[in-house]
């Protein structure tokens, strides 16, 4: 597995037996060197993964992708910051659809703000994390995709694209891919940032949809019907338009 045959930018991916997580690895290497160039690390196997809000992420060993990237000095203004998870979210969802039928392709969505969903069950998680000084030094960006793993006994509402898919998946293959993609989205990234904003919302999970939310202990139908400018949520109940932030905001469905 990995014979770290193709670069991510200018360096190959750092390919790692076991580590805490990808995205600890990541945050020591720009501590004791360089951070200007493009970093890739990929592990078979974590033992202290995390997700968003303070979350675990498991995955059994060899079966998923555990990836994390350090992107230096991204040029983008903090109320832009959205775009990020906007990139990463349509990178995952292009590599994964070039496993499935057009019929299942359809049905892959992104999970506002930048989940991984096939029908009602998620299949990969981004982390985002940004250092900022004056500007936007780094960011660095975990990905976890539920690849060839089978059984969540532990995990509620989660799949893999092996499931989605019903046959195993070339995991080598399926990272190399996914690295050309983003890295693809990453050059062009000045140039279709609206263009990406639209691919986001035409995928966006239960957008248009009357669902069950909760935003400050209270529960009501309502209907997401984009994001603003700076990437919150818009949920349409009656004459209302609420916008919000990650925190604020519970689905129901
Ligand atoms: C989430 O949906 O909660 C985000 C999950 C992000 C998981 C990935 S796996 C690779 C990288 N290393 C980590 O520790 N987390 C991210």
């Amino acid at each position: 597995m990995y014979p770290r045959n193709k670069r991510f930018f200018n360096n190959y991916p750092i390919v790692i037996d076991t580590l805490n997580s990808t995205q600890d690895y990541l945050k020591e290497v720009v501590k004791s060197s360089k951070k200007n160039e493009f970093i890739c690390v990929i592990a078979k196997h974590q033992t202290r993964g995390r997700g968003q809000r303070g979350n675990q992420w498991h995955g059994n060993l060899g079966e998923n992708l555990y990836l994390s990237f350090l992107w230096p000095k991204p040029k983008i203004k903090a109320e832009d910051i959205f775009d990020l998870n906007i990139l990463i979210s349509l990178s995952i969802l292009d590599a994964s659809r070039t496993y499935l039928t057009p019929e299942i392709a359809a049905k892959l969505k992104i999970k506002w703000p930048n989940d991984l969903y096939y029908e009602e069950n998620k299949f990969a998680g981004i982390l985002i994390e940004n250092s900022w000084s004056q500007a936007l030094e780094y960011s660095i960006i975990g990905i976890g995709i539920n690849v060839n793993q089978q059984e969540f006994t532990h995990i509620p509402k989660a799949t893999s694209i092996s499931k989605i898919l019903e046959k195993k998946i070339d995991l080598q293959e399926f990272t190399d891919n996914l690295l050309e993609i983003i890295q693809r989205y990453i050059t062009n990234f000045d140039t279709s940032r609206n263009t990406n904003k639209t691919l986001y919302l035409d995928h966006l999970y239960l957008k248009d949809v009357l669902a069950p939310y909760r935003i400050e202990n209270r529960d009501f139908l309502g209907k997401i019907i984009g994001i603003d400018d700076f990437g919150r949520l818009q949920i349409s109940e009656s004459e209302t338009i609420h916008t919000c932030q990650i925190k604020e905001i519970t689905f129901l469905a």
